[in-house]
């Protein structure tokens, strides 16, 4: 079953006066798994934002068609579930925080959807036990660290039981610490809640762990495949102005100095296994 597809998409911002409008994409398909967890890569501007804004109907197609969950994201009638089924984290923790204290702050979309007060009550507590952020519950959000911050902002999207979740570049403002929260606590919600994740992150080492990686440019999907896949094609990816992750850029350099080590391996005991090989053969 698929969670997303994206058919022939083509969007483009419209102008202001007088200026031409943004084309973003042209002809753009790609289809997401139910149950996956994907990590969307690219360079700052390559549309990455507006496909996620395409997920749950923020933006709607110029041409061709989305899917999500089978709702066609264009039909107005399935607003509501479409925005249901499909949460969105975004980059800044203070910009999704709406309340003085956590457990409102997390109440905040199921009362928007609607939902009895009881149901809540349970929801956000479940929510913030999911993120480990339950005995926060009565703090105010804005005295937390930028990965409890971002966990809450999680939790009140786990709070509207979605089946998918964007996560918009989650870890770009966050310390080592706070990634490294927000990347478990992603995988958790993929592993045992079966959230179908979709994660946008400039950050190799956390598409490393995803089951599939997609490379955008301009608008265009340049590389997809397996972690493996994808970051075995380096010379593809600094010619887009990206990089492998560091284990893989090193094999690759050495590639390039004459010696053959193998570019897929991406995990840093992989990868030193790899060495230890190459320095005792
Ligand atoms: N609201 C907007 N109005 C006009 N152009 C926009 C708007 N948002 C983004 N763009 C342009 O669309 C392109 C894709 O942007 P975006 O999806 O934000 O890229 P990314 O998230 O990959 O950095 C860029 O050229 C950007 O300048
Ligand atoms: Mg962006």
């Amino acid at each position: 079953m698929e969670a997303m597809r994206v058919e022939h998409l083509s969007y483009s911002y419209p102008g202001v006066d007088d200026t031409p409008g943004v084309s973003v994409f042209e002809d753009l398909s790609l289809t997401v798994e139910q149950g996956s967890f994907v990590a969307v890569l690219g360079g700052n501007g390559c549309g990455k934002s507006t496909l996620a804004k395409q997920f749950n109907a923020i933006l709607l197609p110029c041409g061709g068609k989305v899917y999500v969950c089978g709702m066609d994201t264009a039909d107005e009638e399935k607003l509501i579930s479409i925005r249901r089924s499909v949460g969105m984290v975004f980059q800044n923790p203070d910009n999704q925080i709406v309340a003085n204290v956590v457990e409102e702050d997390v109440a905040f979309g199921p009362e928007n959807l609607g939902i009895a007060s009881p149901a809540i009550r349970s929801r956000v507590d479940q929510a913030l036990k999911q993120v480990g952020m339950y005995e926060y519950r009565e703090h105010a959000p804005h005295l937390l660290s930028g990965g409890q911050k971002q966990r809450v902002a999680i939790a009140g999207v786990i709070a509207m039981a979605p089946k998918c979740i964007v996560f918009d570049e989650p870890t770009a403002m966050l310390d080592p610490q706070g990634r490294r929260e927000v990347l478990q606590t992603i995988h958790t919600l993929n592993r045992e809640k079966g959230i179908t994740v979709v994660l946008i992150t400039h950050h190799m080492e956390e598409a490393a762990q995803a089951q599939r990686v997609v490379v955008l440019h301009k608008g265009n999907i340049a590389a997809d495949g397996t972690p493996a896949q994808v970051f075995s094609q380096v010379a593809l990816l600094h010619e887009i102005g990206l990089a492998a992750p560091e284990t893989v850029e090193l094999c690759y350099a050495l590639n390039e100095a004459g010696f053959a080590l193998p570019l897929d391996r991406l995990d840093s005991e992989e990868c030193g296994q790899a060495l230890y090989d190459w320095v005792k053969a």
